[in-house]
């Protein structure tokens, strides 16, 4: 049986994760401060067992593998474990065959642009898990590092400027980086160069992922793809988007990021970031007409200037994650939408609230 390492675990990509790793039959561990994550309490129904061990852990057993769940702030526990600061009564880890690292403070556009300084402790955060792989590498087989395609330049992103973005525009070696997303871009181009020194200067086999705009059913309401799927789901008419609703991205169904991610940490060892995306720009006006008709109403799009929107035009050209993946999403965009559709009808009739 394998052991994997998930920071983040609880989150909306580390729950689809999680779920995937115990198919594979391995023993995970996740550490999560449950600042936005859920505790596997609330989701982890398979789960046939429960006991509670020292160091505040617990251990649940499921039919072919086991999560141990440390409820902590990855920060501080990095910190205690390289003795920093005082341990306390803090585990000591196992050897790990693959270590995930999605712990960060991410939010929808409200919170990456409303409060940078916020979304800036992912500079933290990144620094000391790096600092702590690095220290502790002999344990560690293999690392993934969840970056973004808010670390590619925002100009390749513009209304007049945009292209289809390639692995190519951020290019350690060859001193080639610009200006990325906010804090949060900042963030994971820095989390990106980390793993390259770690691939480069520690030996360490790493690899970076660059999701574009993952979306499913149980992602949080503070995302555009559920709230708009909620209020098609309510039948409103018109149906609002942010902005003008001309800005586009590339939708990539949680379930196909999830196979790009174990695909990634396999085949990619020298700490370069690939695209998970599908190649394609859907703006918000069509992805609003689109629930709308699966929804089986008519209705028009109705911009709500003034909220925040981000970049004009984030897509993927996919042809470098195809050849390094040797896969390509399957979930085609009506089949993904019409998933989170059915999430937000089953959201509406329990009766959870969207704040619009
Ligand atoms: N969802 C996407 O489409 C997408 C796209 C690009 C990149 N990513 C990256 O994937 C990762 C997961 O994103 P997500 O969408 O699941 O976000 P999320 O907010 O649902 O998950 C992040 C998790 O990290 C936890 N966390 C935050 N700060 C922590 C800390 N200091 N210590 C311990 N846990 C902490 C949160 O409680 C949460 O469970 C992030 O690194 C994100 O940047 C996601």
């Amino acid at each position: 049986m394998s052991r994997a390492f998930v920071t983040g675990g609880c989150g909306f990509v580390g729950r689809h994760l999680l779920r995937r790793l115990f198919t594979l039959e391995a023993d995970v561990w996740c550490i999560d401060n449950l600042s936005t994550g859920l505790h596997p309490d609330q989701w982890l129904t398979e789960a046939t067992g429960r006991e509670e061990l020292p160091g505040g852990l617990i251990r649940y057993t499921l039919p072919t593998s086991s999560l141990t769940f440390i409820a902590g702030d990855a920060l501080a526990f990095f910190l205690g474990q390289l003795a920093i600061i005082p341990r306390g009564d803090a585990p000591l880890l196992p050897a790990f065959d693959r270590v995930f690292h999605l712990a960060s403070v991410v939010g929808g556009r409200k919170k990456i642009d409303g409060d940078p300084m916020e979304v800036a402790i992912d500079l933290g955060i990144d620094s000391i898990f790096f600092l702590w792989a690095t220290r502790n590498r002999a344990s560690i087989k293999k690392i993934l590092y969840a970056s973004s395609s808010a670390a590619y330049p925002v100009h390749l992103q513009s209304t007049d400027g945009h292209v289809a973005l390639e692995e190519n525009a951020i290019d350690f070696p060859n001193g080639k980086i610009g200006m990325p997303d906010m804090t949060y871009g900042w963030s994971k181009l820095t989390g990106e160069y980390l793993s390259f020194v770690a691939a480069k200067h520690y030996g360490m086999s790493v690899a970076c992922v660059r999701p574009f705009s993952g979306y499913g059913e149980d992602q949080d309401l503070t995302y555009p793809v559920p709230a708009i799927a909620y209020r098609a789901a309510r039948g409103d008419s018109p149906i609002t988007v942010w902005g003008t609703g001309e800005q586009g991205r590339d939708f990539v169904h949680i379930e196909d990021c999830i196979t790009a991610l174990i695909l990634a940490i396999d085949r990619i060892s020298d700490g370069r970031g690939v695209n998970i995306g599908t190649g394609k720009l859907t703006n918000f006006k069509e992805l609003a007409s689109l629930f709308v008709s699966i929804a089986g109403y008519d209705a028009e799009v109705k911009p709500q200037i003034g909220m925040p929107v981000g970049v004009a035009s984030r897509y993927s050209n996919p042809s470098e994650m195809e050849t390094l993946l040797g896969w390509k999403p399957e979930i085609s965009i009506e089949e993904g939408m019409s998933r989170v559709l059915a999430g937000a009808r089953a959201r509406l009739a329990a009766g959870v609230t969207l704040e619009d």
